[in-house]
């Protein structure tokens, strides 16, 4: 007989039913004449219960099974003397009449329960054992609704999916490429798309309007929590729009997500230039769960005589609100993290306001009680506050400070993880300059449109020529990105002129799209999210790794199938390779 139920069903209303479950040994406790096991499956974890004094014979057997061995078991459901309400099932529990082992297991390397023993580099070794584990596959299921959910709502509003090609040339998303060698045409290769932009403009040309895919791009670039060598992609592209279109067409996807995957209504999405974001938060995505926005106190810090903010791009703040808490020990601890490598500001000043309103700070040899009362206007600090102050060249400046402002976010618990804040950031500069290659690079992509007033300064002063390019940031990660495509020939060229492409490298790698520019290109844009960083927000965890069945680990291997690897002298010389 089949399984009568899963292991994740049985409640109180069951007792009395005889059943039958299938599933793996969680553990196994022997107690005198007792024994109880934990059988779980994908859908929970349900106790088994044998009685020497009921089956001596039917007791002994269960004791002899080990951990991961695969059972099926006939018994009645009874109401449990030990209930845990831990656990949906926690109530009842099988008085097991019959078992059958259906496979034997090898005691596993980790314990695979719930908090596992395992380090992440055995988990993966052996990750199709740490996929059994309940809280992963929860991860992998509210995975595979973010995805239904994206595919209703876009297939709804009429967008076509349509697959393109992983064997192709390379593709400008700024990354390195991976290679593939290609046999027939030896010492040629094929590159393996980093996004499939440049196909999905195509099939605007071809008119298809409204194209979707969800898709895997191959990135070959360093590693990050948030990022993977391959990560999938919610790719889009829709003709005949303008950014507000697009925004709100993808606004409108994500609250069904939000809404379908957590039952859950996403607040307002606040639209920000990134010039702003970047005075006001210091990123491009900001996290937008709090406040504690940067404050510029030039005018007030600068003049005083205090050579470290007179001779300082900008003089940034941030207000914490009840930070006069922090001891003189916690304060030293934020300015060493600050002066690390990785956020490398000089050094850290406060001002504490007090409770009486008069103001400390570690500069008040400069700045007399009437100046920090200036701080503290223009910070909107009140008593008890704490003013965190860094200066230093204007965008690093900033940078540092979000970085400090996320942290201190984290230490005051204004970054809950069951809390979801998204905002759009628009009007990105078109190109940044490269000091190293002395040439300016698209920030986007290539084929991201200037804003029209702009295209004037394209070749006088391309610094300051603003994209059509949005990105959305959901709780200071950037989820999504895209822009309004130029669709002129004309456009086009000057922007590979801009980037430094000789006109015949740019017909070699872009031919074929300057070609189909020729043959009636509407006016098109569009977008593209990261499936596995949504999936990550969405479950609350910190690493994309997790959300992902089989992921690489920082060094991009793939330790369970021990990728990459050498290839045998056969395929080497089949392939043209020394
Ligand atoms: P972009 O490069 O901004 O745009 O990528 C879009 C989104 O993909 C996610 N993402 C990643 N996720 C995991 N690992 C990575 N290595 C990784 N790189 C990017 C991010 C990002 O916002 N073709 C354009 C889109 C367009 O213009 O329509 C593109 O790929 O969430």
């Amino acid at each position: 007989m089949h399984r009568t139920h899963t292991c994740g069903e049985l409640r109180a209303e069951h007792i009395g039913q005889t059943v039958t479950l299938s599933g793996w040994v969680q553990t196994r406790r022997d107690f005198g004449g007792m024994t109880f096991i934990d059988l779980r499956d994908r859908y929970g974890i349900t106790q088994l219960g044998f009685n020497e004094e009921q089956d001596k014979e039917l007791n002994t057997r269960a004791r002899s099974l080990g951990r991961e061995f695969v059972v099926k078991v006939h018994g009645e459901v009874i109401e449990r003397s030990n209930k845990n309400d831990k656990i949906p099932t926690g109530n009842i529990e099988i008085k097991v009449t019959a078992f059958k082992v259906l496979n034997a297991s090898l005691t596993p390397p980790f314990t695979i329960e719930n908090d596992t023993d395992g380090g992440e580099e055995i988990r993966l070794k052996y990750r199709y054992l740490d996929l059994r584990r309940n809280p992963i596959q929860e991860k992998l299921v509210l995975r595979s609704k973010l995805n239904k959910a994206v595919r209703d709502y876009l297939n709804d509003a009429d967008f076509i999916d349509v697959e393109t090609p992983y064997l192709i040339k390379s593709t400008p998303e700024g990354a390195r490429d991976f290679v593939v060698p290609s046999r027939m045409n030896e010492g040629q290769y094929y590159a393996l798309p980093q996004s499939p932009q440049t196909f999905k403009q195509l099939l605007m040309v071809s008119g298809l309007d409204k194209y979707y895919q969800i898709v895997k791009c191959f990135r070959d670039e360093d590693f990050r929590a948030d990022r993977q060598p391959e990560f999938t992609q919610i790719d889009c592209e829709m003709s005949f729009v303008e950014r507000d279109d697009v925004l709100d067409t993808f606004e409108g996807m994500i609250r069904s997500v939000f809404k379908s995957v957590k039952d859950l209504e996403l607040g307002d999405i606040p639209k920000l230039t990134y010039d702003e974001a970047m005075r006001r938060f210091g990123s491009d995505k900001p996290d937008m769960r709090f406040g504690m926005e940067l404050v510029d106190l030039d005018d007030v810090a600068k003049g005083n005589g205090f050579g470290v903010f007179d001779n300082a791009g900008s003089v940034v703040a941030i207000n914490v609100t009840g930070g006069n808490k922090y001891t003189r020990k916690e304060l030293d601890a934020f300015t060493d993290w600050v002066k690390r490598p990785q956020i490398g500001a000089l050094g850290l000043i406060y001002c504490r306001v007090n409770e009486d309103g008069s103001y400390k700070s570690s500069v008040d040899k400069f700045f007399d009680q009437e100046k920090l009362a200036q701080w503290a206007e223009k910070s909107d600090s009140k008593a008890n506050d704490l003013i965190l102050v860094l200066s230093g060249e204007t965008e690093k400046v900033r940078k540092q400070m979000n970085e400090l402002r996320l942290h201190i976010g984290d230490l005051e618990g204004l970054r809950p993880k069951d809390k979801f804040a998204a905002c759009w950031v628009v009007d990105f500069p078109l190109v940044e300059y490269d000091e190293e290659s002395d040439k300016w690079h698209a920030m986007h992509h290539p084929f991201t449109s200037p804003i029209p007033a702009d295209r004037d300064k394209m070749e006088t002063d391309p610094g300051t020529v603003k994209a059509n390019a949005y990105d959305m940031a959901i709780n200071g990660m950037e989820v999504g990105g895209g822009s309004i495509r130029i669709h002129d020939k004309t456009l086009q060229k000057r922007m590979f002129d801009l980037l430094g492409f000789t006109p015949e490298e740019a017909q070699e790698q872009f031919g074929f799209l300057m070609n189909a520019f020729e043959y009636g290109a509407p006016p098109h844009g569009g977008i593209a999210f990261g499936l596995d960083r949504l999936a990550a927000i969405l479950t609350g965890t910190d690493s994309i790794r997790d959300v992902i069945a089989f992921p690489k680990n920082n060094m991009g291997r793939d330790i369970m199938i021990d990728a990459p690897a050498p290839l045998n002298a056969d395929q080497k010389k089949e392939l043209g390779m020394p």
